[in-house]
């Protein structure tokens, strides 16, 4: 049987279900259970720990302040404390409004979609007073944070959280970078109908930009002024939910924001779609990537195009060298007749105002080069497809959906080199809780992604390969970031047990 290969399509004219509209052979049904089997040894790099930005010099007095942050609303600190930030978030209904002509009937937290920035500094604690007003379970993951498990929103872990009812997460973040939150039951719900928001850790002394932006990139599938019903189509099922609207925090004109000739600043990107792997490219100013999802890199680097998959984050640092206009462009297939042709979508543009000024330079914190050692383990994990007779399709993984056993178990700091192996067409953004990985370069897009990751991309019919090191004790999640993949099956736990004198993740003693 052939197997599915098509790419993810906006369908960006018709609100109509496009149900049948293209022919699926379906999904390969050859199941292949492979396990720890026959990998080679080598040296291959493996993770070691995060990178550590080096403190700055110590000073007993007020921290630096931090830059200003341009972007939704942020939460409002309810603790004097200036090692706590306490936050209140409520999830509830909430009529979202997308453009001057549509508000839909959603959700949000405290009120805005999507839902405060939270803003803490590396050594802070978080105390997050977390109440679910909506009508159904909901919980809260830390998508990125290296936390205790119980704190982490997993449903296996945590029971949901009522309607009605109240739950305190609780947590001190091991390391800077930009991070986001959303809810673990029925995910592919709640979070296309707004519930997302970005939670920030900044290193000890923040880089001294002019400002921080935030760019929460989504898309959303609209029919009239309501989202449309969810799994409704078989193409949804098997791609995942593409939006025919893209939002960049929360609004689907593309929102124009203001600066200087001269200024430089940091922007922070993630990509919370349901499904949209997002191919970005910014033009009339001059940009480098300078962190992705475990913080800052060692080594910024250029590049024309940014692939973003879904869960995934970058930090850009934007030099406005030039006075005009600055646009966010987000390259899209669309179907066009016969045709899958990409289009630009502008979807963030800045009027930099002439001032003649040079850009000034930003110092970057230094930041330790990651550890390489040697692999101890191995894992093969299998993505593949069956038919089924009421979802139309399942999802499964080494054989298995939703597998309710662990699907690996190791031990706290072992090295792990993990093969991901995908065995059908539509491609996988896989999530690990709790660990970040190293992605093994291959000239790929895909795997041209420096830094510590804790999502990447396996396009269909082909192999990734990550280097984790395991250094997180817990129950961890390990599952497909295309939502209604993760719903249909794509859904499972790796275990790390506690190895005694290793200690949790932590933050750098700050003095
Ligand atoms: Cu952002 Cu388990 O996910
Ligand atoms: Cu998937």
């Amino acid at each position: 049987m052939k197997p599915l290969y098509l790419p993810l399509l906006l369908l960006l004219a018709a609100c109509d279900d496009g149900g049948g509209a293209q022919a699926d052979p379906g999904p390969t049904a050859d199941a292949a259970i492979v396990a720890d089997a026959g990998v080679e040894e080598d040296a291959a790099p493996v993770v070691d720990a995060a990178p550590v930005v080096d403190a700055a010099e110590p000073d007993a007095a007020a921290p630096a302040p931090l830059p200003a942050l341009i972007g939704p609303a942020a939460a409002e600190d309810e603790d004097p404390d200036p090692k706590v930030v306490a936050v209140t978030l409520t999830a509830g209904r909430h009529a979202n409004t997308i453009s001057d002509r549509v508000e839909v009937d959603g959700y949000a937290y405290n009120g805005q979609s999507p839902g405060p920035v939270i803003q803490a500094r590396l050594g802070d604690e978080v105390v997050i007073r977390f109440r679910n007003d909506l009508d159904q379970p909901t919980t809260v993951h830390w998508h990125g944070l290296r936390i205790s498990d119980d704190m982490d929103g997993s449903p296996r872990i945590q029971a949901p959280v009522q309607p009605g009812e109240t739950f305190e997460y609780r947590f001190t973040p091991p390391e800077a970078g930009t991070y986001w939150y959303h809810p673990h039951v029925r995910a592919n719900e709640q979070v296309e109908l707004g519930l997302y928001g970005m939670l920030i850790v900044h290193e000890p002394e923040p880089p001294a930009f002019d400002a921080e932006r935030v760019l929460i990139l989504d898309d959303i599938l609209l029919q009239g002024d309501r989202v449309a019903a969810f799994m409704a189509t078989f193409p949804e099922r098997m791609h995942g939910r593409s939006g025919n609207t893209l939002l960049t925090n929360g609004v689907a004109v593309p929102p124009t924001g203001q600066a200087r000739e001269g200024q430089v600043e940091r922007w922070r990107l993630v990509n919370t779609a349901n499904a949209r792997t997002m191919s970005l490219s910014l033009e009339g100013a001059k940009f480098r990537v300078i962190g992705t999802d475990g913080g800052l890199l060692r080594d910024p680097y250029e590049t024309r195009r940014l692939l973003m998959a879904v869960g995934q984050r970058y930090d850009l640092e934007v030099t406005y060298d030039r006075p005009g206009t600055v646009e966010l462009v987000s390259h899209v297939l669309v179907l066009e007749g016969e045709d899958v042709v990409e289009r630009p979508f502008v979807v963030q543009t800045i009027d930099v105002a002439a001032t003649g000024e040079a850009p000034h330079t930003v110092t970057l914190p230094e930041v330790r080069p990651i550890q390489r050692g040697r692999t101890n383990e191995n894992a093969i994990l299998v993505f593949d497809a069956v038919q089924d007779p009421v979802e139309g399709v399942m999802w499964r993984i080494n054989g298995q959906s939703h597998p309710h056993d662990p699907i690996f178990t190791f031990q706290q700091g072992d090295y792990v080199r993990m093969i991901l192996d995908n065995r059908a067409g539509p491609e996988h953004p896989f999530h690990l809780h709790g660990q970040f990985f190293e992605i093994l370069p291959d000239g790929r897009p895909e795997t041209e992604q420096p830094g510590l990751k804790d999502t990447v991309l396996v396009p269909g019919l082909s192999r990734v390969t990550i280097f984790a090191r395991m250094d997180n004790p817990g129950q961890w999640m390990a599952h497909c970031h295309i939502l209604e993949h993760a719903e249909l099956g794509f859904m499972s736990e790796i275990v790390v047990e506690p190895v005694d004198g290793l200690s949790p993740p932590a933050p750098p003693a700050v003095p």
